[in-house]
């Protein structure tokens, strides 16, 4: 990592893929306002009910394949700041779809998972998933049956790779928080992180203000559609500010 260059993290949550057509949770109309979190993203949801959180799942895993989902113009600005960026661009997104990746994003952590994946809790392994997902599927790995889930964090669990996240946000120079509320730790403490560990810029670029908005020494409101590829060519053209 060059003192001119030095590497940048980036945070993603729902608000990045909203105009995308995926909805976010917290928005008037989100998920969580459809339905109840507690049934559907906790492992005590799962256990009570394993077949209305596959349906949760098989109804969002159906959206992003069969519909025409496709990434909007600020995956593809951070994808753009990944290839043109001369230090290293990480991206943390708290969103189990696959509109980063297929905007061309490559050094990326899902934290909360992915909705193409499954996992078997009974062998461990993860494997590409792209169609319904029934509870008694045996597992293509070990074929043990009733141990198939989304390869998703539910809350109370614990989220990916933070060990490679922390790593990345002490060393970083540039903290960017996109389209998220603020509302989920770990992912709302990283500006915390980043501001203990060291001294790099933080900037949130969202619709609204977040709720840790005041933790952040600069503040962009717009569309991500339009905040996000100007940010990124601010950056590519002047640095970091
Ligand atoms: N452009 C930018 N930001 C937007 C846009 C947009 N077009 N539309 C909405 N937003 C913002 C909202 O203002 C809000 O602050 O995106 C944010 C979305 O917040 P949430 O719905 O709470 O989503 P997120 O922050 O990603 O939730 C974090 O909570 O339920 C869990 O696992 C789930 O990963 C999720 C986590």
């Amino acid at each position: 990592m060059s003192a001119a260059h030095p590497s940048i993290v980036v945070l993603t949550g729902a608000g990045i893929s909203k105009e995308s057509g995926l909805d976010t949770f917290r928005c008037a109309g989100g998920i969580w306002d459809r339905v109840n979190l507690e049934d559907v993203a906790t492992p005590e949801g799962f256990a009570r009910d394993p077949a209305l959180v596959q349906r949760f799942y098989d109804d969002r895993r159906r959206q992003l394949v069969e519909s025409d989902v496709q990434p909007n113009a600020a995956h593809v600005a951070l994808a753009r700041l990944e290839r043109e960026w001369p230090g290293e661009v990480l991206i943390v997104t708290q969103n189990i779809d696959d509109l980063h990746e297929r905007a061309g994003s490559t050094n990326l952590i899902h934290m909360h998972g992915e909705l193409l994946k499954v996992r078997c809790d009974a062998c461990g392994t993860i494997q590409a998933w792209r169609t319904d997902l029934h509870v008694e599927t045996p597992c293509p790995a070990c074929a043990h049956v009733g141990a198939m889930r989304p390869h998703v964090v539910w809350f109370g669990e614990m989220p990916l790779q933070m060990e490679r996240i922390h790593e990345a946000l002490s060393g970083c120079g540039l903290f960017l928080s996109v389209g998220t509320s603020g509302n989920v730790y770990p992912a709302a403490g990283f500006v915390h992180v980043v501001l203990d560990l060291g001294d790099a810029h933080t900037a949130e670029l969202n619709l609204e203000p977040s709720l840790g908005a005041s933790l952040f020494e600069e503040q962009v409101y717009g569309p991500a559609t339009e905040v996000v590829p100007a940010y990124v060519e601010r950056l590519l053209t002047k640095g970091i500010p």
